[in-house]
């Protein structure tokens, strides 16, 4: 897996106010290039896998149950800087400490509900990736 490749996931709030396609036209404006990506839901399992790093705090039962609510968007995103720079792009965890402009600013509603994900490494962007999607998934001249 490159460097400059960062995993994403709309949120399933965002799926279901609409945001798809207003958030994707932020992250193509920034300059991100999309090479994987689907719509798909979580089961519970695979919510518990993915945020199985977060499973000893508090909300995490919360967290599963929300993701697995409805469809959410994931992707993979290259852009140089791609971990660092998409998360300057989606703004603070919680929306109310959020950078004006940002995506979670723009688009979420709370710190439970925060519209998307983005990768927080490039070792879990790899992981993240390889857990949505597989190699024939993904297009791109780094493969
Ligand atoms: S982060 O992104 O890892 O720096 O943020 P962190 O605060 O560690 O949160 C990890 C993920 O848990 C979600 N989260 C919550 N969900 C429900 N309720 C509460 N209170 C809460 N706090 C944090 C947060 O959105 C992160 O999800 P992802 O998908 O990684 O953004």
């Amino acid at each position: 897996m490159a460097t400059n490749r960062t995993f994403t996931m709309l949120k399933p709030d965002a799926v279901n106010k609409g945001y798809i396609g207003a958030i994707l036209e932020k992250i193509n404006a920034a300059g991100f290039k999309i090479v994987a990506m689907k719509m798909t839901r979580l089961t519970k399992n695979g919510a518990q896998e993915f945020y199985k790093i977060h499973e000893e705090r508090p909300f995490f039962n919360d967290l599963v149950d929300f993701m697995t609510s409805g469809p959410i968007v994931s992707a993979i995103l290259e852009k140089e800087n791609a971990v660092e720079d998409f998360r300057v792009l989606i703004g603070a965890t919680n929306p109310a400490d959020a950078a004006e402009g940002t995506i979670r600013k723009l688009y979420a509603g709370s710190i439970e509900n925060n519209a998307i994900h983005g990768s927080d490494s490039d070792e879990n962007a790899a992981i993240e990736s390889a857990f949505h999607f597989s190699g024939r998934e993904v297009f791109s001249e780094d493969i």
